[in-house]
């Protein structure tokens, strides 16, 4: 339990599962929230080699599900006696509207609420673990963003073009930009330090919409 530990989202893919590899090769013990067994346990398989003694743990959460968000960062707080570093990374770019079984857009759910929730009930263990540092992953796309009204886009369901996801896809961004000022003001820097990060342009799963649809959950 020497080891730092760090708690990554949406590592299954892309540009997370290059994190967790980075991460695990810098000596850190990884905590992985993931929606998919499958997907978890291939990058499990993947780690191992690079994690050298170090246990690597599965929490098993759709990220779009608020009460799950909620639920895995308790079980991630029980689970160890210290955090040292959060990065919230999954996310998605849903090019048509979809919602969740909750009544939210899951890219709104995905890419800002869960990380919300999630971070919410870690900050108190990150705090406890100073110095800790909370990094998440927010896009360029948020400047395609001309108006944010929160308390109405937050519940908006609207059926939208794949056309006009982009502005959508970066309002979430926006949100979570937003959101990370606000976190970063209200925490002690000698505690927590808490940034966002433009990852550039990357082909990953992102577009993987444009393949084919896909529904709300996952294996
Ligand atoms: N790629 C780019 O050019 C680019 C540019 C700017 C910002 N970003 C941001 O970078 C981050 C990583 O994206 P990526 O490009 O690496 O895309 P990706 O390959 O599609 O990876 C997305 C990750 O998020 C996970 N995820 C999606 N929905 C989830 C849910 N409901 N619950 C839990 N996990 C969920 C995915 O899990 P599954 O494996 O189960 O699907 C996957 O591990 C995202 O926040 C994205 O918005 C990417």
């Amino acid at each position: 339990m020497d080891r730092p530990i760090a708690v990554i989202t949406g590592a299954t893919s892309g540009l997370g599962r290059i994190a967790a590899l980075d991460l695990a090769r810098r000596g850190y013990r990884i905590g992985v929230v993931a929606r998919s067994r499958t997907r978890a346990d291939a990058l499990v398989d993947e780690l191992k080699p690079v994690a050298g003694d170090a246990p690597i743990d599965v929490f098993h959460a759709d990220l779009g599900l608020v009460s799950r968000a909620h639920r895995v960062g308790e079980e991630i707080a029980a689970k160890y006696p210290r955090l040292d570093v959060l990065v919230n990374n999954a996310g998605l770019h849903a090019f048509s509207q979809r919602t969740t079984a909750e009544g939210f857009a899951q890219m709104t759910a995905v890419n800002y609420l869960g990380a919300f929730v999630l971070t919410q009930a870690l900050t108190s263990r990150l705090a406890a673990s100073a110095p800790a540092r909370i990094v998440n992953v927010a896009s360029e796309a948020s400047r395609q963003v001309t108006t944010i009204a929160p308390a109405e886009d937050l519940l908006n369901v609207d059926a939208y073009t794949r056309r006009e996801s982009l502005p959508l896809y970066g309002r979430t961004k926006l949100m979570t930009i937003m959101w990370t000022q606000e976190l970063a003001r209200r925490l002690d820097p000698g505690e927590v330090t808490v940034n966002c990060c433009d990852p550039g342009f990357n082909a990953t799963g992102l577009g993987r919409d444009l393949l084919a649809p896909r529904s709300c959950s996952a294996s």
